[in-house]
């Protein structure tokens, strides 16, 4: 999954200010922060402009190929849902607002609600440059999010690789604050152990609240991955610009990232929303003659099912389906 070739220039000249080396030693600094993962703590992981524009450089092409890839699967499964606003919180430099505006150019308004003066100032300057107007007129927001802050209605409210950012203990709270007169709550974090305990905790909260999980999951039931043996997560690849290369040592010309989401609907997005019959939560093995997938269903948990040749057209559809497709057959 590509930037947009708008981001790509606008990221290109951002950076030129900062030498390879600085960008690199930051991006090795900000990895070794996030690794030690100190969640809530009072040191933020980007702390100089190198460091923002390092995270912009190795992290954000990465980041808007998740959250692209688990908005194309909620609105896959939400076909009428066309928002008008859209707020992001932890927006970051606006990966998931760049995002957003691809997958439902609907939106007119967006609100970035983001902590950081640093990190705002390289989302607007980037931002300036979208295509869409409703990105290019965004209103960035500082402020440390948390549950009582005053939050504009929003149609569509995101928080990607940011929820878990904050006190373990604090999740369940923000994720209600995020959903309040939401049609579509989107969460993704990264697809690690971490990133599914706060995208499962975020899960309950919300389903105690009433409101219905859209995608990934088949169903509004516990979760049936058990918790220490396996987590739930996809994974979207993308090519590594030259830029990229650089800055993350590595000689591949694509890396895969990892993520966990959660799409929650509320009453607008709800209606007409598909159910995705079972989600496909890993690569399907596809043998000669034989495919075959792991599957979360909605009354049977995890299953492994085998579909093979002499089942005809299911056959074939089962042949083209991906890791975290949804499949109904
Ligand atoms: C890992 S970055 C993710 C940025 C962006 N959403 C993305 O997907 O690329 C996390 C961002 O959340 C912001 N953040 C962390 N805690 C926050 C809080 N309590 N309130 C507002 N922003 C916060 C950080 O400043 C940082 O910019």
């Amino acid at each position: 999954m590509l930037l947009p070739d708008e981001l790509r220039t606008a990221l290109d000249s951002a950076l030129s200010r900062f030498s390879p080396q600085d960008l690199s030693q930051a991006a090795e600094q900000l990895t070794e922060r996030y690794r030690a993962h100190d969640p809530g703590g009072a040191v933020p992981f980007m702390r100089t402009p190198q460091d923002v524009a390092a995270y912009a450089a190795y992290r954000m092409p990465a980041t808007y190929a998740a959250c692209t890839a688990a908005m194309g699967r909620a609105a896959a499964l939400a076909p009428g849902f066309a928002p008008r606003t859209h707020l992001d919180v932890g927006g970051g430099t606006g990966a998931a607002v760049w995002a957003a505006s691809g997958v439902w150019p609907s939106l007119e308004q967006v609100t970035v609600v983001e902590q950081d003066a640093k990190v705002i100032e390289l989302g607007r300057r980037l931002a300036r440059t979208a295509p869409s107007t409703a990105v290019r007129g965004a209103s960035w927001r500082q402020a440390s999010v948390r549950a009582g802050l005053d939050r504009p209605a929003a149609d569509l409210v995101t928080m990607s690789y940011a929820l878990g950012e904050l006190p373990e203990r604090d999740v369940p709270e923000v994720a209600v604050w995020l959903a309040e007169r939401a049609a579509l709550v989107l969460i993704v974090e990264p697809g690690t152990p971490a990133g599914y305990a706060t995208i499962a905790a975020a899960r309950d909260a919300l389903l105690g609240r009433g409101l219905a999980v859209l995608a990934p999951c088949p169903h509004g039931g516990p979760c049936p991955i058990e918790p220490g043996r396996d987590w739930c997560h996809f994974s979207v690849r993308l090519p590594r610009t030259s830029l990229h290369r650089r800055v993350k040592a590595g000689t591949l010309g694509f890396e895969d990232e990892k993520f966990s989401y959660l799409a929650v609907a509320g009453e607008g997005a709800a209606a007409g929303a598909v159910p995705p019959g079972a989600r496909v939560l890993r690569h399907p093995g596809k043998r000669k003659g034989v495919v075959s997938l792991r599957l979360c269903t909605p009354g049977d948990g995890v299953r492994d099912v085998i579909v093979s040749k002499r089942q005809g057209e299911v056959y074939r559809l089962a042949r083209d389906v991906e890791w975290g497709d949804a499949w109904s057959h």
